[in-house]
């Protein structure tokens, strides 16, 4: 147990206004992995489908890299928001599975980009987007960034166990990218929290190949370099996460439920949605789900989200859009964003 109640207050809530976001981008590999290309690990498509909502999943090709995805996604929001490259001024790019452990794979965008600007790794796993999002508000709302890109990138077919029927169908591979710009001061995050819990670090884990356990090329058969997950137990928290850190993060901004326009959740299990949307009594409509399509793509689902959902005309200046990131770390990332 923690050594302190979870989300019973205590995590800061803060307001970041000031910041739009004016571009975004995402990027799919084309190969399309189904649930029935999976049965040869012992894994049940129907299993999946009702306990996940996944159907399918994409697989970067070999020789596509975290970056590459990462350049991809950042060109088309570089395009759709009309940003030269000169322009932008900070990257920052949410990770868990980067080209190597040494440099930042931000490095490699930036060059790949041609940008002249600070490029950093955020390592916050599947709730790195909204921490790499909020690094990027700061620096865009304080005027240190003019043109701020963030980017969650993914490559999770390369860190999970291709044998472990329970982790490896509910991932996928993928990228999503936005620019920020100055806005005025009702954009933003009306309100946001960022947490983490490491007394849970082991609840979801590559435990080897840092300092701690180091990688020992003689123990080739070691699958603790591939990603562990206590799956019902980090399904619990994460009902919890959505559930609490919405109600803490609408109550700061002064927002009832309702008066979201969009959830854009991270997309690990199509039923931690329904559960916490079910509670805090959310339209369905209302919910974006792109999982049954891309499964679990880390960093890159929120992003791959908000970009589908912009490109499809949905959201519109002024609306809310509640997003939430939450994954290994314990960590976990809430905003009422104003767009
Ligand atoms: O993105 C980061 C955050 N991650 C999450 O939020 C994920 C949270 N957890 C989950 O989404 C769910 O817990 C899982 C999808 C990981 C697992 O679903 P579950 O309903 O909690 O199943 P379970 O782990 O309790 O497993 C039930 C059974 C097991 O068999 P036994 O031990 O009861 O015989 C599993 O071996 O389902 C089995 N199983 C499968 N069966 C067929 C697990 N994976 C599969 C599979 N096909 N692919």
């Amino acid at each position: 147990m923690s050594r302190r109640a979870v989300f019973a207050g205590g995590w800061p809530l803060r307001k970041l206004t000031g910041v739009q976001m004016v571009g975004t981008g995402s990027f799919l590999p084309e190969q399309v992995v189904t649930n029935e290309d999976l049965q040869s690990l012992g894994s049940d498509p129907q299993w999946l489908v009702k306990r996940t909502g996944i159907r399918e999943r994409r697989h970067a090709p070999a020789g596509m890299a975290t970056s590459d995805m990462a350049v991809a996604a950042a060109r088309q929001a570089l395009a759709t928001s009309g940003t030269d490259p000169e322009e932008i001024d900070l990257l920052v790019l949410a990770t868990l599975s980067p080209d190597q452990l040494m440099p930042a794979t931000a490095t490699t965008v930036q060059d790949q980009l041609g940008l002249q600007c600070a490029a950093m790794d955020v390592s916050a796993a599947c709730a790195g987007f909204t921490y790499a999002l909020v690094t990027g508000m700061q620096f865009v709302a304080t005027g240190c960034s003019r043109r701020a890109l963030v980017i969650g990138s993914d490559t999770n077919s390369r860190v999970l166990d291709p044998t472990d029927r329970s982790t490896f169908p509910l991932f996928g591979d993928g990228a999503g990218a936005v620019i920020l710009a100055p806005g005025s001061r009702e954009q933003g995050a009306l309100s946001y929290v960022l947490g983490s819990d490491g007394s849970k670090t082991d609840l979801l884990c590559r435990p080897t190949g840092g300092s701690r356990r180091v990688f020992d090329p003689a123990a080739a058969n070691d699958r603790s370099w591939f990603m562990q997950m206590d799956g019902r137990a980090v399904f619990k928290w994460a009902v919890r996460v959505v559930e609490d850190s919405s109600r803490e993060v609408l109550q700061a901004a002064g927002l009832e439920v309702g008066q979201v326009d969009w959830w854009l959740l991270h997309q690990a299990n199509e039923r931690i949605l329904d559960v916490a949307v079910e509670t805090l009594g959310v339209s369905q409509e209302k919910v974006i789900k792109h999982m049954a399509r891309y499964g679990n793509t880390s960093a890159g689902s929120i992003p791959i989200a908000l970009d589908e959902t912009v490109r499809a005309g949905m959201i519109e200046r002024g609306q809310i859009v509640l997003m939430c990131g939450f994954g290994a770390g314990l960590a976990w990332g809430t905003l009422a964003f104003r767009w």
